[in-house]
C-alpha cells in the first residue's frame, strides 16, 4: 500500500511546477495584464471570470468561487484524490514521488499482506475441492443446473467448501500463525464464541477433539469477492439447498469493507473488453449468469445498499452506470434509494439509467429467458435517471392541475438542488419548468428564493466537517459568492486559517504561547496550529505552500473556499484581526482546560482517602 508523501516532496514540487503552464495545458488561458484568464471549466459561463495568477501561483474563478493551487486545480479538473493529483503533478515535472511509511502503516500493510496471503490460498483450496472432493458432484450438478460453464467457474474463481467442520483449517491452519490468519481473514470461527453460528453437536464436538476452531463456510458453493487488482479479500458462499441462510458472506475484515466492494468489477476489468458503461445488479448469481449469456460488464453490490462509495468506484471506470435491480418491490425501492444517492455524482458527462425488470424476475433469470439480444436491446432502451425521476414523482399526482404542479415542484426542487452545478443539472431544471408549463428563468428564481434559507439560520457547529462535503459549493448553487459565503458562519478557527493562507507573513506576529493549541482536538484549530509552525520555520512560507499542506488533510477539499473572499476582506487589519482570533480560540482552550482542572481537583478531594497526607 502507498504511504504518505512527504510534505518536503509537496513543497519541492509546487516550487517545481507551473501553475499556468498546468491549467494552459488543460484550459486555453489568454494573457491579460498580470494574470491570466479564461472561461471557468468549473462551471458554464460565456465571459471569463476565471482568473490565474502566476506570482502568487493560484487559481481563481469569481464566477463560482473556485480557487487554489496548481495541486487543487488537477484535483477539481481531474476529479482526484490529493495524492492523484500530485502523482500526475510530478510525473509531468518528471519525478518520482516518494513514499514514506510510518510505523504503524507498515504493521497495517504486513498484516493485511498475512490475511490477504491466507484468502488467496483458501481460494485455491475451494476452487481445487471442487475438481478433486469425492463429493464434489453436489456442487458440480448444482452448478451444471444453474447452467455455469466452467469456463465461467474458472474465470470468477468459484469453489466449493465440503461438509466438515475442519477442512480449511486443519489443510492451512498448520500451525497458531496460520489459524490466527485464517481467523483474522474470517474464515473460521472461535468455538463459544458465536453461539449463532455455532451449531455443533455433542458428536461432533466430541469428533473435533476439543480444537478451538472451525470452518466459517461449510457445504457451500463459493464465489471469491476480489478487490479492483484481483486479490482475493472476502468470499460468499451459497447453500446448494433451499437451506437459510442462503448466502453467508465473510464478515468485515481489515482487507474487505462490505460497504465499497462491488462483486465482479475485477472479473470485468480483466475481461479483454474495454467496458464504457457497468450493470450494477442485486446478486452474485446475477453477475455470473449475464457473464454466461456473454454481458461481462455487471457488478453486484454485496446484499448491502448502493452507496455512493460503490457509485465513485464504478464512476472511476465508465462514464454510464445502468442499474438492473430485480423485479420486486425491494428491487423498486433500492431503485428510488440508489438515484438518491446517485444525484449528487451527477457530473456533467456521466449517465444513469434504470432497467426495470418484470416482476419476480432478476438479471439471471430475466436474461436467460429473453436471451443476449434482447438483453441488450433491453439494456439500450431502459429509461435515463430523469425520466425514471419525473416519472416517479408524478406518479400519483395530476401534473395539469395547479395543486400538481406545486406538488412537483415542491417534490423535484430538493432532489435537482443536489445536482452538481453544470448542464446536466440545468437540463433537469429545464424539464421540471417544461412540466409545470412555467419558464426556466422564474423557476430558477422560485428554487433561489425559498431554498436553503433555513440553513443559514442553523450554521454548522464549530466543529468540522459539515454534514455533507460539499456543503459550501451547494449552498452557492443559485447564489453569487458573497451571499455564498455569509449563509454560513465561519467557525473562528477556519477565520484564522483563511486570513492566514491569504497573509502568511502574519504568522510572524503571534507571540503568545500556544502551547494549550496542541491539546486541540479540533481539526480546524490543529490544521491552523500547523500553519503557524510552518511560517514561524520558515518566514518565506507562501500561500501555495501552505494551501499544499492544506490539501493533504482532512479539511483540505472545503479549503479552497476560504481563499475566495479575496475582494470582501480589507487588507488593512488583517493582521489584528488574526490575532484577536487568535487571542478568543487560546482563551476558550484554555477556559476548557480550566474548568477541567477543577473538576479534577474537586473529584480528588472528594475521593482523596481520609488519612491521605
Ligand atoms: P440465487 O439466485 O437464489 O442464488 O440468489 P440471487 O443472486 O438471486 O440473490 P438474491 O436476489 O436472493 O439476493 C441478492 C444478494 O443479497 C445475494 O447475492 C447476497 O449478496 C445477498 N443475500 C441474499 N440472501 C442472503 C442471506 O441469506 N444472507 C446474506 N448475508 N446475504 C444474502
Ligand atoms: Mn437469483
Amino acid at each position: 500500500m502507498a504511504g504518505l508523501i512527504p510534505q518536503a516532496f509537496i513543497d519541492d514540487l509546487l516550487h517545481r511546477t507551473d501553475i499556468v503552464e498546468v491549467i494552459d495545458k488543460r484550459v486555453a488561458l489568454k494573457k491579460q495584464g498580470n494574470n491570466f484568464t479564461a472561461c471557468c471549466p468549473f462551471h458554464q459561463e460565456k465571459t471569463p471570470s476565471f482568473s490565474v495568477n502566476q506570482d502568487r501561483q493560484f487559481y481563481y474563478c469569481f464566477g463560482c468561487g473556485a480557487g487554489g493551487n496548481a495541486i487543487g486545480f488537477v484535483m477539481n479538473f481531474e476529479q482526484s484524490e490529493f495524492p492523484q493529483a500530485v502523482e500526475n503533478l510530478a510525473r509531468d515535472a518528471g519525478i518520482e514521488v516518494p513514499r514514506e511509511e510510518s510505523k504503524t502503516q507498515q504493521r497495517k500493510s504486513s498484516e493485511n499482506a498475512i490475511i490477504i496471503e491466507v484468502l488467496e490460498l483458501a481460494s485455491k483450496f475451494y476452487q481445487y475441492q471442487i475438481r478433486q472432493h469425492e463429493k464434489k458432484s453436489s456442487a458440480v450438478t448444482y452448478l451444471q443446473e444453474r447452467g455455469v460453464s466452467g469456463e465461467i467457474a474458472r474465470d470468477f474463481g468459484i469453489g466449493y467448501a465440503p461438509t466438515g467442520w475442519e477442512n480449511l483449517l486443519t489443510s492451512i491452519g498448520t500451525d497458531d500463525k496460520r489459524q490466527q490468519s485464517l481467523l483474522r481473514a474470517g474464515l473460521i470461527i472461535e468455538r463459544n464464541q458465536d453461539k449463532t453460528q455455532n451449531k455443533i453437536t455433542d458428536n461432533e464436538n466430541s469428533r473435533a477433539n476439543g480444537r478451538n476452531y472451525y470452518d466459517r463456510f461449510r457445504e457451500r458453493i463459493m464465489f471469491p469477492i476480489r478487490d479492483s487488482r484481483g486479490r482475493t479479500i472476502a468470499f460468499g458462499g451459497r447453500v446448494l439447498n433451499d437451506d437459510k441462510p442462503k448466502y453467508l458472506n465473510s464478515p468485515e475484515t481489515a482487507v474487505f469493507r462490505k460497504g465499497s466492494e462491488l462483486y465482479g468489477l475485477y472479473e470485468a476489468k480483466k475481461f479483454g473488453e474495454k467496458f464504457n458503461k457497468l450493470l450494477l445488479v442485486e446478486g452474485y448469481m446475477d453477475v455470473i449468469a449475464l457473464a454466461q449469456m456473454g454481458i461481462r460488464n455487471a457488478v453486484a453490490t454485496l446484499g448491502t445498499a448502493t452507496s455512493s462509495r460503490h457509485l465513485n468506484r464504478m464512476f472511476r471506470q465508465v462514464s454510464e452506470i445502468i442499474f438492473c435491480f430485480d423485479g420486486d418491490d425491494a428491487g423498486t425501492a433500492a431503485a428510488w434509494r440508489a438515484l438518491e444517492t446517485t444525484l449528487p455524482l451527477m457530473e456533467d458527462g456521466r449517465q444513469v439509467k434504470f432497467l426495470f425488470l418484470p416482476r419476480g424476475a432478476d438479471p439471471d433469470t430475466h436474461v436467460r429467458a429473453v436471451g443476449q439480444d434482447k438483453f441488450l436491446e433491453e439494456l439500450s432502451s431502459a429509461p435515463p435517471l430523469e425520466q425514471f425521476f419525473f416519472d416517479k414523482l408524478s406518479q400519483d399526482l395530476d401534473v395539469n392541475s395547479i395543486e400538481g404542479k406545486a406538488r412537483l415542484s415542491n417534490l423535484a426542487k430538493d432532489y435537482i438542488r443536489q445536482i452538481p452545478h453544470g448542464v446536466y443539472g440545468q437540463l433537469m431544471l429545464d424539464r421540471l419548468s417544461e412540466l409545470l408549463g412555467v419558464n426556466s428563468e422564474s423557476l430558477e428564481k422560485l428554487l433561489a428564493t425559498n431554498s436553503p434559507a433555513q440553513e443559514s439560520s442553523s450554521p454548522p457547529a464549530e466543529n468540522l466537517p459539515p454534514a455533507h462535503p460539499n456543503e459550501w459549493q451547494r449552498s452557492g448553487r443559485h447564489q453569487n459568492l458573497s451571499s455564498n459565503l455569509s449563509v454560513y458562519r465561519k467557525p473562528a478557527s477556519l477565520k484564522a486559517i483563511e486570513l492566514l493562507l491569504r497573509n502568511p507573513e502574519i504568522a510572524l506576529a503571534v507571540s503568545i504561547d500556544l502551547k494549550p493549541l496542541r491539546t486541540a482536538e479540533d481539526e480546524g484549530r490543529k490544521l491552523l496550529l500547523s500553519l503557524i509552525e510552518m511560517v514561524k520555520k520558515d518566514p518565506n512560507t507562501e500561500t501555495f505552500t501552505l494551501l499544499g499542506y492544506c490539501y493533504g488533510t482532512s479539511l483540505g477539499n472545503q479549503l479552497t473556499q476560504l481563499l475566495t473572499a479575496e475582494k470582501i476582506t480589507p487588507q488593512e487589519g488583517v493582521e489584528d484581526e488574526f490575532l484577536q482570533i487568535l487571542d478568543n480560540i487560546m482563551s476558550d482552550i484554555v477556559k476548557k482546560l480550566e474548568l477541567l482542572q477543577l473538576k479534577h481537583d474537586l473529584q480528588s478531594r472528594l475521593y482523596a482517602p481520609k488519612d491521605q497526607n
